[in-house]
């Protein structure tokens, strides 16, 4: 899968992407980065890539002209996705980032100041993608977070693939709660059930958690999620209501 971000600071990617999980699946080529620093596309002696906003007010805004030119001199296929990062867009969120993880190529867009001049998106059909409902200083975080998501759902780029199959969000709940050694902690115990190496107990000890704690922290979550009969069973003894049931 091939990144390619335009940005003014291409370096607060290089950094980071240099790092951990990412930084391996780069060297493996599993991943590529393609930072276009759009400074270098701007079109006059002073390289400026963001001008006053017609109508006044306060703040820059960036001009469209070294964006496209560097949109443009990508060497992509027309109908690779192009993500304009904006608070506006929509909401950054598991299934987009399934989505674009089956894509073999993306091109991204980081905004600064203001953000970018309007005729952008749709001179160059961007999806706009928000990765919240907060205002950030710039999109190279937002990138960040998406090349992130994205990435780690590309198989070989974790070191053990399952590790994303019971993720929160994945299955539609939350992931159930992990402990590791020792055993016992500060009076803090590891549950029985998963020093007991009865595998079938483990794995329902799990979903149960996993739905408990879907029902405490984001119920919201259990009206799409794919219930089966006995998870229902286990929810309603818990107090849950289904919607179709009120
Ligand atoms: C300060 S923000 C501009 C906010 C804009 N004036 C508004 O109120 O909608 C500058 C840039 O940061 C990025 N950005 C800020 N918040 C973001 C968010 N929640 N998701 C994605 N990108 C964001 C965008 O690229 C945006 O163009």
């Amino acid at each position: 899968m091939k990144f390619n971000v335009l940005t003014i600071f291409p370096e607060i990617l290089a950094g980071a992407l240099k790092e951990s999980i990412l930084g391996k699946a780069v060297d493996k080529g599993i991943i590529e980065l393609n930072l276009v620093d759009t400074r270098e596309y701007a079109q006059d002696k002073h390289r400026m890539v963001d001008d006053y906003p017609y109508g006044g007010g306060p703040g820059m805004v960036m001009k469209p002209e070294p964006i496209f030119l560097a949109a443009e001199s990508l060497e992509t296929q027309h109908d690779i996705p192009l993500i304009l990062l904006s608070p506006q867009g929509e909401v950054f969120n598991q299934e987009l980032a399934r989505e674009l993880s089956e894509k073999d190529e993306l091109v991204i867009i980081c905004g600064r100041y203001e953000g970018v001049d309007e005729r952008i998106i749709e001179g160059l059909n961007a999806r706009e993608v928000s990765i919240g409902d907060y205002v950030i200083t710039g999109g190279e975080f937002a990138a960040l977070v998406i090349i992130d998501a994205v990435s780690r759902l590309i198989p070989g780029v974790l070191g053990d693939d399952r590790s994303c199959e019971d993720e929160s969000f994945t299955t539609g709940l939350l992931e159930y709660p992990h402990y590791t050694r020792p055993a016992s902690f500060r009076k803090l115990d590891v549950p029985d059930v998963l020093i007991s190496g009865n595998h079938g107990r483990i794995n329902r000890w799990r979903k149960e958690r996993s739905l408990e704690r879907t029902l405490k922290k984001r119920p919201d979550l259990l009206e799409k999620a794919d219930l089966t009969e006995e998870d229902l069973e286990f929810l309603k003894s818990l107090g849950y209501e289904p919607e179709s049931e009120k």
